[in-house]
């Protein structure tokens, strides 16, 4: 059976780029054991009752590689993989479409999950736990609905943010996992395999400072490593040391601790304009011009589990160490 990936969402050329650094199978995947072990050992199973694997729900924020996961898991099971996102389906019948033309063992992959509306979302219960849906054929007294069968698929979700799902989808994934930050470590091995892949010439010391300065995201470390790499070329012999890239990094204003220009306006506009806090997460995104939704998915994990700042009932404050980030005294500490 030919394998296809279909991308409904993703513009093909950035998709295309992304995913020649993706691994393909879980003996390559890097980081995220626990996710990894326990994947390995439900796919297994399936495999071994010749059924489909159990629904999927892949939590945490963005750029963690929820996406290479789940198509890691199609390779694994030998399966077609079809890719879409929740705020791309907008009717019931467009989800329906999308499930009646599955094959039996196939995945779909839902990005963003929790922007699903009600009415798809309400397809969804009896295709996951039945693997079937109800259709309502004519209108007003003759309405009838039936129940249509569809192949036995599974769903892998993901969002940045599981708050929002609700109870009752989120009730039936029977797999749920958080995907955590990558160590640096984690960090050095991707940017090494990533550089093969690539044929950029690194060493050590120069892995470990973009490592280092990628917020525990292998999406950022790639990223770095590709614009790391242009100023290798222009200024330098081409190969990545420790010295380039600490001085390009320094020149794309990624600082020491890997913090990028929209985490410094935030933590600065918090020191400066309300004392450290604390603040509420609106006032805060309205006066840096960010969206609050990007705050809270995108930039305050890395900064909260760092300790940069602090979530407190009152709102959200600056730490010692936010403080210390920017050479500043804390007068109240
Ligand atoms: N490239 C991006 N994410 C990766 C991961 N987790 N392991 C290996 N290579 C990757």
């Amino acid at each position: 059976m030919e394998k296809r990936v279909i991308s409904t969402e993703l513009i093909e050329e950035d998709y295309r780029i992304e995913n020649s650094l993706r691994p393909k199978l879980l003996c390559e995947y890097i980081g995220q054991s626990k996710a990894k072990e326990a994947l390995k050992v439900y796919i297994e199973a399936a495999r071994l009752r010749n059924e489909p694997l159990d629904h999927v729900l892949l939590y945490g924020p963005p750029g963690l590689g929820k996406t290479t996961l789940a198509e890691i898991i199609a390779n694994e099971l030998d399966v077609n993989l079809k890719i879409t996102s929740g705020p791309a389906i907008e009717k019931p019948g467009e989800m329906a479409a999308i499930l009646n033309n599955l094959q039996d063992g196939d995945l779909l992959f839902v990005d963003e999950i929790h922007r699903l509306n009600r009415q798809v979302e309400e397809v969804m219960y009896p295709a996951m736990e039945d693997f079937a849906i109800d259709v309502v054929i004519g209108k007003g007294a003759s309405a009838k609905s039936i129940r249509l069968d569809l192949p036995k698929f599974t769903l892998v979700g993901a969002t940045t943010r599981a708050g929002m799902m609700t109870a009752p989808l989120r009730d039936r994934f029977g797999v749920v996992h958080r995907l955590e930050f990558y160590t640096v470590q984690e960090l050095v091995q991707i940017i090494i395999r990533s550089s093969r892949v690539l044929k950029i010439g690194i060493d050590n010391e120069g892995a470990l400072e973009i490592a280092k300065r990628s917020r525990g995201t292998p999406r950022i470390a790639n990223r770095l490593l590709k614009r790391v790499r242009d100023f290798a070329q222009v200024k330098y012999d081409g190969n990545i040391t420790g010295e380039v890239a600490d001085s390009a990094l320094d020149l794309l204003e990624v600082d020491k601790n890997g913090l990028d220009t929209t985490d410094r306006k935030l933590l600065l506009q918090m020191i400066q304009k309300f004392g450290g806090g604390p603040v509420g997460l609106d006032t805060l995104a309205a006066s840096i011009g960010e969206d609050s939704g990007t705050i809270e998915d995108v930039y305050e994990p890395f900064l909260i589990q760092n300790g940069f700042i602090a979530r407190t009932p009152r709102g959200r404050v600056v730490t010692e160490l936010g403080y210390k980030n920017f050479g500043i005294e804390d007068e109240k500490i």
